[in-house]
């Protein structure tokens, strides 16, 4: 019987690392021709994914340039797949997410009348411009895809909505999958300088930021809240892997490079970064990836934006809305020093977003999509 030839299309760090173990599990299927096209919107963090997970691309579009415009990765994506989809001929292109590599990897799909799969699908923020490009960037794809596959019942939920009620799986995150196969008790980090915390003895602060709407102004105040919270808490260490966006880079450093307890590194192996996250005291991010890891190793977040599409963790008490202004989040991080009963009362594990099923799901769904098994996957039930 001829296979099912599944592409699967992504460009970024977190596409990469919640696209990995859906990659594997579709190559271990032997129903299945799975091939890999990654368009490298991330050159260096893309690159130690694939390294981790030891994927080799069969096709690599290595669109990333310095300071690239969103036009020019969509522009640059959609003209290196129109070959690929060509000489590949895939029966489904998967693309994850919210990226500018989804939106214009699944435009190229549609544009060859290719079936698209939309992994994490089903996320609103409900603000066109926060998180700016994502939200816009998810609903065109979701508009494109012929495959939903939503994490969680609420975005099930906002795609039927939408309107959208065909092929709609409740899978759960693939990326509580890579959490299972990542974290590892007695870990040597391959970053030097994180083998030498006294983890038990310190209280460690994790911190991440990076999205565009937070350029500019927001990006200004995190860094000195933290500079504040550095400052006032000499006890603490606030390790900060800072993005490679030059404009990231250059706000990290003015702002908090000579302060003796903030680490400024470079980013780090996703091994690296969910071993550290899981040994840290307290989360502070602007990530959406960061808000569906910590819940799920006990670690509570500060979220340094104004709004998420993840509101199930907040829900559940773990992940507080911090936003971008300099007083609220100085005072929000204050708090979980300061008092050990509120720390204690967002440190509880939840996994509202996945059971580490989430990738055999799919492949299921995909295998009942083309007819080869009768039934769909059962839907991810967090509780
Ligand atoms: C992109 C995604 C965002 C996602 C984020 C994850 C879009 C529009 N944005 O934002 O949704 O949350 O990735 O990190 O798709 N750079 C390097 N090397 C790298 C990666 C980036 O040098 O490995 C530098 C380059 O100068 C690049 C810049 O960072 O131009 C920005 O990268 P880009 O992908 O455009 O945007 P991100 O902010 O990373
Ligand atoms: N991550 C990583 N190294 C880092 C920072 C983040 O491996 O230095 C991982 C993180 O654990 C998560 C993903 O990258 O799995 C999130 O990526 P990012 O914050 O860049 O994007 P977002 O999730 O906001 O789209």
């Amino acid at each position: 019987m001829k296979k099912i030839k599944v592409l699967s299309v992504f460009g970024t760090r977190p596409e990469a690392i919640k696209m990995a173990p859906l990659v594997r599990t579709l190559a271990a299927d032997e129903r299945i021709e799975s091939v890999v096209c990654v368009t490298a919107q991330h050159r260096q963090m893309l690159d130690q994914v694939l390294s981790a997970f030891s994927i080799v691309p069969q096709y690599d579009l290595n669109i990333m340039q310095p300071s690239q415009t969103l036009s020019s990765i969509t522009v640059r994506t959609l003209t290196g797949l129109e070959r690929v989809l060509e000489e590949a001929g895939p029966d489904l292109v998967l693309v994850h997410g919210d990226t500018s590599t989804t939106f214009a990897g699944a435009l190229a799909a549609f544009y060859r009348k290719i079936p698209v799969g939309h992994v994490e699908a089903g996320l609103r923020s409900f603000d066109k411009y926060s998180p700016y490009p994502e939200e816009a960037n998810r609903r065109l794809t979701g508009v494109l895809a012929e495959l939903h596959f939503a994490p969680t019942q609420q975005n099930a939920e906002n795609l039927r909505r939408e309107g959208t009620v065909k092929n709609l799986f409740i899978t759960g995150n693939t990326v509580i999958d890579a959490l299972h196969t990542t974290v590892q008790e007695g870990y040597r980090f391959e970053q030097p300088e994180l083998n030498a915390i006294d983890y038990a003895g310190r209280k460690v602060v994790l911190l991440t930021a990076h999205r565009r709407e937070n350029y500019g102004q927001p990006m200004e105040n995190i860094v000195s809240a933290v500079s504040e919270l550095a400052q006032n808490y000499p006890e603490a260490l606030f390790v900060y892997p800072v993005h490679l966006s030059p404009y990231v880079q250059q706000t990290a450093k003015a702002g908090l490079s000579g302060l003796p307890n903030v680490l400024l590194i470079p980013p780090l192996g996703v091994l690296d970064m969910h071993n550290l996250m899981a040994r840290c005291h307290l989360v502070m991010t602007d990530s959406g990836g960061l808000q569906e890891e910590a819940p799920a190793l006990g670690k509570p977040v500060l979220v340094l934006r104004r709004e998420t599409e993840r509101p199930e963790a907040v829900e559940a008490g773990t992940v507080l809305l911090a936003g971008t202004e300099r007083e609220g989040i100085v005072a929000a991080a204050r708090r979980l020093f300061d008092d050990p009963a509120a720390w204690k009362a967002m440190s509880h594990a939840v996994n509202p977003y996945g059971d580490g099923k989430a990738c055999s799901r799919i492949t299921r769904d995909i295998l009942y999509y083309f007819g080869c098994v009768s039934s769909p996957a059962s839907d991810f039930a967090p509780f």
